[in-house]
């Protein structure tokens, strides 16, 4: 794609998955810190530059892209993978937050607890990981092969829609 326009938003859309997986290297590093203090340290470390970023993808997915495709493609299969995407960006800013509050309120913890959050980061990680392969697989072909669901895109990009 080295010759695809840089305004084009579904490439843009994509670009940003490349540094949201690099950003989970930097959360998967975290487990492995040696104790809940470390861990702690590292997540607030990195809660400014994920947050926001964080919000405003979910954001201009769900207030620009996926409704582009579903007024364009409304068929089962489009509507299905935008219902669980969407729920998936609520279910994963809910646990971004809640990590990130108990970093910052957290001195110590006892072992089961340490062992719990472990376990919380990792099914964190791998659900990003996995909800942005689905979009970037599944939903963006779908919309950057049809010329009137790109047209609302740019369209709404061009009204000031969007936050890209
Ligand atoms: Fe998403
Ligand atoms: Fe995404």
């Amino acid at each position: 794609m080295a010759n695809a326009p840089v305004n084009n938003p579904i490439l843009a859309l994509s670009n940003e998955h490349r540094f949201i997986l690099e950003q989970m290297a930097g959360i998967e590093a975290v487990l492995r810190e040696p104790d809940p203090g470390a861990m702690a340290a590292h997540l607030t470390s990195i809660e400014s530059a994920f947050m926001p970023f964080l919000i405003r993808h979910f954001r201009f997915e769900e207030e620009l892209l996926f409704p582009a495709a579903l007024e364009a493609l409304p068929v089962g299969p489009t509507i299905k993978v935008v219902l669980q995407l969407t729920r998936e960006h609520g279910d994963l800013e809910r646990w971004a937050r809640d990590l990130f509050a108990w970093a910052r309120a957290t001195e110590a913890t006892d072992a089961q607890a340490e062992t719990a959050r472990r376990q919380e980061i990792k099914a964190f990680s791998d659900l990003i990981r996995s909800h942005s392969h689905r979009e970037v697989t599944e939903l963006f072909p779908k919309i950057s092969s049809n010329p009137r669901c790109c047209q609302m895109i740019e369209t709404a990009l061009a009204r000031g829609g969007g936050s890209l």
